[in-house]
């Protein structure tokens, strides 16, 4: 579950019912010593993973060496399992957007995206999986379909892909692509972490709105049935939810709803390619 300070105590009064918390690492680029050493406890109850929002691993505005030291320093005081950021742009050198924006799809980008993955990766001393983000426009200058472009950026890249399906769910909708051949292109020895998380269908705009406010939509498992039969190893999946919470026990119902899924496409895994079969005894 994504960690939101709206709903710690809830998820504290949980933690039996919750397998990974994903903490937003912007929201503690300044916290005190003492606040990331309460991070650092409770990654001993229940393991955590950092979610970055701010680097800009796709833009070509440089990441700023300040916000790079924060997440190693985080990373190094809290101790998390992994750490991740989008693959977006969120400044010009003059504008910060205040917004996961797409860039162009094209050599150029996925060149940045590998130096800037590099770097980071240079800092914190860990690689971070690296996560597909929504947009509602097709960026302006692109020569590669989303799905290229990803596939080269992991072949730039030796990092993980953090596979979000609610923005594949999403793209896939507003841009009239099959979200389901989407998924069985991608490399499955490089995903094994995935978000789920919920939006809107805009009537005014005809387009799905990724808002993380509304409950997981059916597609959405159903992708990660799909992926998981696939894949056939365990899998993390985080739910993003970003306000309108509701009920606690509704969160944790969408948890549940995560491990059944999880649990049903294991029953129905693809057979291996290779059968193993045990030698003769002499
Ligand atoms: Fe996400």
């Amino acid at each position: 579950m994504g960690w939101r300070p709206e709903i710690a105590p809830a998820i504290l009064n949980n933690l039996h019912r919750i397998d990974v918390l994903e903490v937003l690492a912007d929201d503690y680029f300044g916290a005190s010593k003492r606040e990331l050493d309460a991070l650092r406890s409770l990654s001993r109850e229940v393991p955590l993973i950092l979610h970055g929002v701010g680097l800009g691993l796709a833009g070509t505005a440089p990441v700023p060496a300040k916000r790079l030291a924060a997440m190693a320093r985080i990373f190094e005081r809290v101790q998390p399992e992994s750490w991740s950021e989008h693959l977006a742009f969120v400044r010009t050198r003059t504008v910060e957007l205040g917004h996961l924006a797409a860039p162009p799809r094209n050599a150029v980008s996925v060149e940045v995206v590998a130096a800037n993955i590099d770097q980071a990766t240079r800092t914190v001393g860990v690689s971070p999986a690296m996560e597909n983000i929504a947009t509602l426009v097709e960026p302006p200058g692109s020569d590669l379909t989303e799905l290229d472009w990803l596939q080269s950026i992991l072949q730039a890249c030796p990092s993980r892909l953090l596979l979000d399906l609610h923005n594949v769910h999403a793209n896939a909708l507003n841009h009239g692509y099959d979200a389901e051949a989407f998924l069985d292109s991608l490399p499955l020895g490089r995903v094994d972490s995935l978000h789920i998380a919920g939006g809107f269908w805009s009537e005014h705009d005809g387009v799905l709105v990724d808002d993380h406010l509304h409950p997981v939509p059916e597609a959405v498992y159903g992708l990660l049935v799909r992926f998981a039969r696939r894949s056939g190893k365990p899998l993390t999946v985080i739910l993003e939810r970003d306000g309108r919470y509701g009920s606690m026990e509704s969160l944790l119902a969408e948890l549940d709803a995560a491990r059944a899924a999880l649990a049903g496409a294991e029953s129905q895994a693809e057979e291996p390619a290779v059968e193993f079969r045990r030698e003769a005894l002499p």
